[in-house]
């Protein structure tokens, strides 16, 4: 049974960051340089306003969706975050189990501390996409890509927002490392340990800045398509004029997201950039969003604006480090019980009843 304490994804927040350890709390939440982008992330949601019809007979209601030609239980799965198992020991075990039950997409990062063969055997029955970050040998992204594939994964998730990471002020005081009794599972040798070391401030700073290829272009897409068979999703969209070299560049989804606000900071609140993106790409592919979402009403909004579907990062972490799998499965329910309330509220049958127009800015009732 879930904690009858628990009301809401914050709740959750609240209740992890006085369980966390320090340097894993701070590498968990923070976001780059003064955390501006964090908070409008969250506070940008507010600045929609829903126009709910009334007199609906709402009595039958389906929160389904279909996202690259499989069907998901709701419109809203779990986003890509590095080093699960500090947050609980079963780490990607438990919450790829939760989001499979919970019949949502479940992306696994590249820097996992589980190997993605035991993610998916964890959950075999569930939809599962992998992430990816290209290091500078190509070998090692031609490999993960081969054992994505085999392990059943049903799309790869291109991060291309991530040259470096972004300044994250408190990983760099805290001297971050993944702590010695884990390591990123889905390599051996140094890319599975360096991690676990810093010379100097965030030591996954230092990972990614001897590891990851900062060349990476438009090319290395064409490349990838050339050595896979998966769909491809972009993460990390924030403009029009991206989102559609990444259509022209083969990519069946755009995912609208500023990495939780880790990378640059005083770029644009997912949901502000998502409208511009919806209107470049059309129906040449299909549409995402991450960052900020925290209740219902925030996935509502995206869905009026043009998403077909978003993901959470932070909060299943939360989930996770609150009560393990028990608690990602928890946070899924509330969001799909948020959801579900929304549809009637508001005046929605089904998924495909949230239509533009339910969401306006906060502009459009503005009087002077
Ligand atoms: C992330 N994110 C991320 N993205 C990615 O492509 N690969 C990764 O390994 C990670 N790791 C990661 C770790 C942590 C601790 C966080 C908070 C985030 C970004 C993530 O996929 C997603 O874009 C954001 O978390 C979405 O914002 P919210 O839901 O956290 O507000
Ligand atoms: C992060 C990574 C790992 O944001 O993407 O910490």
């Amino acid at each position: 049974m879930a904690d009858p304490k628990m009301v809401c994804l914050d709740d959750y927040e609240r209740v992890a960051l006085g369980k966390l350890l320090p340097s894993v709390r701070d590498y968990y939440k923070s976001g780059a340089g003064e955390e501006f982008t964090l908070k409008l992330n969250v506070d940008a949601f507010r600045r929609y306003r829903i126009k709910p019809r009334v007199l609906v007979n709402v009595s039958n209601r389906d929160t389904s969706t279909f996202v690259l030609g499989e069907k998901i239980s709701m419109p809203v799965g779990v986003s890509p975050t590095a080093m699960q198992r500090m947050a609980t020991p079963e780490g990607e075990c438990a919450n790829v189990r939760a989001a499979a039950d919970a019949g949502t997409v479940f992306i696994l990062s590249t820097l996992s501390t589980t190997s993605l063969e035991d993610v998916a055997a964890a959950a075999p029955g569930g939809i599962k996409w992998f992430q990816l970050y290209v290091y500078k040998n190509r070998d090692i992204t031609r490999d993960l890509v081969r054992r994505a594939e085999e392990a059943g994964f049903k799309a790869l998730v291109l991060t291309v927002d991530t040259p470096m990471f972004g300044e994250r002020r408190s990983d760099r005081r805290n001297k971050f490392t993944l702590p010695n009794h884990l390591t990123l599972a889905n390599f051996s040798g140094i890319e599975a340990t360096k991690i676990n070391k810093t010379t100097s401030g965030s030591g996954l700073a230092e990972y990614c800045s001897s590891l990851f290829d900062d060349t990476l272009s438009w090319e290395d897409v064409d490349w990838l398509k050339s050595i896979t068979r998966l769909p491809i999703v972009l993460k990390g969209i924030l403009t029009a004029e991206d989102a559609i070299l990444g259509v022209e560049h083969g990519a069946s989804g755009i995912l609208v997201s500023n990495h939780g606000a880790r990378q640059i900071d005083c770029a644009p609140a997912s949901i502000e950039a998502l409208p511009e993106i919806v209107e470049a790409v059309g129906a040449r592919a299909e549409v995402y969003l991450d960052g900020g979402v925290r209740q219902g009403i925030d996935i509502f909004k995206a869905l009026a604006l043009g998403a077909k579907m978003v993901f959470v990062g932070r909060p299943i972490l939360w989930g996770l480090a609150c009560d393990g799998e028990r608690g990602a499965r928890d946070v899924l329910r509330m969001l799909k019980n948020e959801l579900d309330q929304t549809y009637a509220l508001a005046g929605c049958k089904t998924t495909g009843d949230v239509k533009r127009g339910m969401v306006v800015h906060e502009s459009s009732y503005s009087r002077l």
